[in-house]
């Protein structure tokens, strides 16, 4: 029988008309990936894994756009299909050959929306509702949100100062064998993880691989921060190791050039791209910001900035883990990390959590707190703080770790 529209259709379309999907995926979302912010406006902001604003190359995107505009506007301005502009993948292809030490070419890459988009592709084209993916504990929340909002089940992965627990791992895959669960992906960041900063160790990634074929578990591969180094190229990745056989990559320009322009890709095996862009409905990424990003790579542009960007990340890192050694030691440790754009802060059992966030809403400094970082959070977890030292102005950060250190002695028991 047809029933007419409600007077308050919003309020039931939003409560019984929500899809599962988006119920899965929780209605609370509020930024890129993060949550459990201690504080959203204040005077200085050690939260978003974006880019500092210094280093978004304006001028020379505008002279890029331009010229795309002028030379190819017609192009530019008409879809350019779902796998997106062979100029830029043959960029990729070129850029990635160098890197991986293996051939890739324009059809091993697709482009997409983000790295965000890369994964909704992926796991959309791979994942139905119960199957189980893999992720470590702590990782991206907005990747685990995808994922959860197909209706997979994750199951947490250990890691350290190393990366993924590939024993451990090796112990949960023996497990869910033996209960017949067949993981259908591991999602991993082996590379200047998100929020840990930790690198997978070289032995650590082979291990990785040979269990992930032996037990058939496809790798999805998060790059997000891989080019970001500090200290000397990190190790060969998973998909170069295993000459892309069962691996999987994301990879983005978020983090090297503009979260804004909302570019990433996929890289894999050619049968695997075919199938990811025949499930795209979207019609393909901005050909206009696709040609864009390959006219200004063009001549090694890009590469430089890369280069520069490389110096300028680990500067920041260093400066703000000399401020935390000398105002914040005694209430928290942590490891290096080589690359990227996050600390990852262990509190000692003494700081209490409530009263750290409730202290760094009065002093004025914001960060994450590390339990929305994990699937599956124990309440005999230590708990952690995620500090990003990326979009933060060098000269706030001695004020920014002063704060905390005010707010981590207000938040501490005697021992
Ligand atoms: C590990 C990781 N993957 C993916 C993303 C998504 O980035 P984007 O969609 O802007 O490429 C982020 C963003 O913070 C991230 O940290």
């Amino acid at each position: 029988m047809a029933s007419p529209l409600a007077v308050n259709w919003e309020e039931e379309l939003l409560t019984e008309g929500l899809s599962e999907r988006a119920r899965r995926a929780g209605a609370v979302y509020t930024g890129p990936g993060a949550g459990g912010v201690t504080q959203q406006r204040t005077q200085i902001e050690l939260t978003g894994g974006v880019p500092d604003p210094v280093c978004l190359p304006i001028d020379d995107l505008i002279v890029a756009s331009e010229s795309v505009l002028r030379r190819d506007g017609h192009d530019a301005l008409q879809y350019g299909g779902a796998q997106g502009f062979k100029g830029l993948r043959d960029w990729l292809a070129d850029h990635w050959t160098k890197i991986e030490g293996m051939p890739l070419t324009a059809e091993n890459f697709s482009l997409t929306g983000g790295s965000a988009h890369a994964l909704a592709n992926v796991c959309e084209t791979l994942l139905d509702a119960g199957d189980t993916v893999i992720a470590e504990g702590p990782s991206f929340p907005g990747s685990l949100r995808t994922i959860r909002s197909l209706g997979a089940t994750i199951e947490q992965a250990t890691l350290d100062a190393d990366g993924l627990d590939v024993d451990a791992l090796e112990g949960q895959l023996a497990d869910l064998d033996r209960r017949g669960v067949r993981p259908k992906l591991l999602y991993t960041i082996p590379t200047y993880h998100n929020p840990t900063g930790a690198t997978m160790r070289l032995d650590r990634r082979h291990r990785l691989i040979e269990l992930c074929q032996r037990y058939g578990v496809v790798i999805l591969e998060d790059d997000a921060y891989g080019e970001i180094g500090f200290e000397g190229a990190p190790p060969p990745s998973l998909y170069a190791l295993a000459r892309g056989r069962g691996v999987i990559k994301i990879g983005t320009f978020s983090k090297i050039l503009a979260t804004g322009l909302r570019v990433g890709w996929v890289q894999a095996s050619r049968p695997v791209i075919d199938a990811l862009v025949a499930m795209r409905f979207d019609m393909g990424t901005s050909p206009l910001v696709l040609r864009t990003i390959a006219r200004y790579a063009e001549d090694g542009r890009l590469d430089d900035h890369i280069r520069d960007l490389c110096e300028f990340y680990g500067r920041k890192r260093d400066l703000m883990e000399n401020e935390l050694r000398e105002r914040c030691a005694s209430f928290l440790t942590w490891s290096s990390p080589a690359g990227g754009f996050f600390l990852w802060l262990k509190l000692n059992p003494n700081v209490d959590t409530e009263r750290l966030v409730a202290a760094s809403q009065k002093e004025g400094v914001a960060f994450v707190m590390g339990r929305r970082f994990f699937a599956q959070p124990r309440d005999d977890d230590p708990n952690y703080i995620r500090l990003a030292y990326s979009n933060v102005s060098e000269d706030k950060i001695p004020e920014g770790i002063r704060r905390l250190g005010r707010a981590l002695e207000a938040a501490a028991r005697p021992e």
